[in-house]
C-alpha cells in the first residue's frame, strides 16, 4: 500500500484507527552541487523534490505513541515517559525525534500515527529527514505548539547523530524544512541562512538516477571523511591561525599551504575546497540561467568527490558516464552522500524519455543491474496540509 496520497492515507488512518487525522507531509531532496560541504561550515545548492513523505496524527490522551508505516506494513509503539530509546530501525527516527523535542522543552502528547512515503528509502534522497521533519512537525502541532523550522532542522540533525549513528550536516534538514517550489537553496551551513534561487534551467529537467546500490561503508567512510577534513584544518591552522573549518579557506590559500597536509588529507580539503567555490559559481550560473555551465561545475564536482575525497563507486561512476555520452544532458553527478544511492542529471526535456530508456538498459549492460529514474522538480517544505485532501 505504498505512495497513497494525503486522501488516501487520511482514510486507511480512519480504518486503522477508527478517528479522524491532521496531515503533515515533507519532501525528500536531490542536492544539486556542494556535496560534503556542510560539515565543513561550507555551502550547498539543494532542491526539496516532489516525492514526499506524508503522516497522519492524532493526539492521544496518555503518552503513548502508536505508529503504522504503509511501506513497510509494519507498526510499533513506544511511551514518551520512557527515558531511554530501546527502538530500532525506522521507528528510532521517529522517537528520536520525539525525544529531543523533550529535552528542548517541549511537552509532547502521545499519538497515533499512520505514515506513508514516496521517498524511495536509503538511496540518498533524504528519506530519514522526511521522516523526521513531518513527525517533528506532527508532534508540535499536536501538542499546539509553536514550530521554530531551524530548530526542528536541528533537532532531527541531533536525532540522526544520535540515533543512527551518522554525523551528518544540516543539508538534509534544512532542505527538507525550507524548500520552495520552483527554486534551489543557497544553504551557508554556518550562518543557516538560506537563499531561494528560481530554478531557471530553461529547457532542462532534473532527473534523478538511482543506482539501487548502497554498499556497506557509507556510514563509517561518511564519519571518517568528517575527521580527516578536522584533521585537516588542524594542520592548517598552524599557518592560518584564525580559520575555523575548511569553509574558511580559499582555493588561492589552498595551494599554497596545501604541502602541509598529508595524504590523503590533502586531497579531501581540496575537495572541500574546491567544492564550495563551484557551489558558489553554479548559484552564479543558476540566476543567469546558464545551464551548460552549471553543467559542467556538476561533472567537476562528480570528479572531484571521485577523485579527490572518494565517496563515488563503480556503480556511480558508470551511471554518470553513460548519462554524460548521451546527447542533450549538460551536467550529472552524484548527489548525497555517496558510495551508492542517485545522480542528479540536467537533461533537455525533450530528450527525457529517450535519456531514461538508454540509461537504464546501458546500466544494465555494464552492471547487471536495474536503474531506476525519476523526473523531479522542486517543491515546497515541510508543512501540515490543510485541505484539498478530506475526501
Ligand atoms: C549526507 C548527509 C548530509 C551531507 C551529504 C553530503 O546526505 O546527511 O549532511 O553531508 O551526505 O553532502
Amino acid at each position: 500500500m505504498a505512495n497513497i496520497d494525503a486522501g488516501g492515507l487520511h482514510r486507511a488512518f480512519r480504518e486503522l484507527y477508527g478517528n479522524p487525522a491532521r496531515l503533515f507531509s515533507a519532501p525528500g531532496r536531490v542536492n544539486l552541487i556542494g556535496e560534503h560541504t556542510d560539515y565543513n561550515d561550507g555551502f550547498v545548492l539543494p532542491i526539496a523534490i516532489d516525492r514526499r513523505t506524508f503522516v497522519a496524527a492524532a493526539r492521544r490522551n496518555d503518552s503513548q505513541v502508536r505508529v503504522h508505516s504503509f511501506d513497510l506494513d509494519q507498526e510499533a509503539t513506544f511511551d514518551l515517559r520512557r527515558r531511554s530509546i530501546e527502538s530500532k530501525d525506522w521507528l528510532r527516527y521517529i522517537e528520536g525525534v520525539a525525544r529531543l523535542l523533550q529535552e528542548m522543552g517541549f511537552e509532547l502528547a502521545g499519538a497515533d500515527i499512520a505514515i506513508s512515503s514516496a521517498v524511495p528509502m536509503g538511496a540518498g534522497l533524504s528519506s530519514s529527514a522526511a521522516l523526521e521533519l513531518s513527525i517533528g512537525l506532527a508532534f508540535l502541532r499536536l501538542a499546539e505548539r509553536e514550530v521554530d523550522l531551524v530548530q526542528l532542522a536541528l533537532a532531527s540533525q541531533k536525532a540522526e547523530h544520535l540515533y543512527a549513528g551518522t554525523k551528518c550536516g544540516i543539508m538534509d534538514q534544512l532542505t527538507v524544512a525550507f524548500g520552495q517550489k520552483d527554486h534551489a537553496l543557497l544553504i551557508d551551513c554556518r550562518s543557516l541562512e538560506v537563499t531561494p534561487i528560481e530554478l531557471n534551467l530553461s529547457e532542462y529537467s532534473v532527473v534523478v538516477c538511482n543506482t539501487n546500490v548502497k554498499h556497506e561503508l557509507a556510514m563509517s567512510a561518511y564519519n571518517e571523511r568528517r575527521a580527516e577534513c578536522e584533521r585537516g584544518v588542524a594542520l592548517l591552522r598552524e599557518k592560518m591561525p584564525q580559520i575555523q573549518a575548511l569553509r574558511d579557506v580559499n582555493v588561492a590559500e589552498f595551494d599554497e599551504y596545501a604541502n602541509l597536509l598529508p595524504e590523503p588529507i590533502r586531497r579531501r580539503c581540496r575537495h572541500v575546497v574546491t567544492e564550495n567555490d563551484r557551489t558558489l559559481r553554479a548559484a552564479d550560473a543558476l540566476r543567469k540561467g546558464d545551464v551548460k555551465q552549471f553543467g559542467n561545475l556538476m561533472l567537476l564536482s562528480h570528479r572531484s568527490l571521485q577523485n579527490d575525497y572518494e565517496v563515488s563507486c563503480r556503480e556511480l561512476d558508470v551511471i554518470v558516464e553513460i548519462a554524460m555520452s548521451y546527447q542533450g544532458v549538460a551536467g550529472a553527478r552524484m548527489t548525497g552522500g555517496g558510495f551508492g544511492g542517485c545522480t542528479v542529471n540536467l537533461v533537455r526535456r525533450n530528450a527525457v524519455v529517450s535519456f531514461r530508456e538508454f540509461v537504464e538498459s546501458a546500466y544494465q549492460h555494464a552492471t547487471g543491474r536495474q536503474a531506476t529514474s525519476y523526473v523531479v522538480k522542486a517543491d515546497d517544505g515541510v508543512s501540515e496540509i490543510l485541505d484539498d485532501w478530506k475526501t
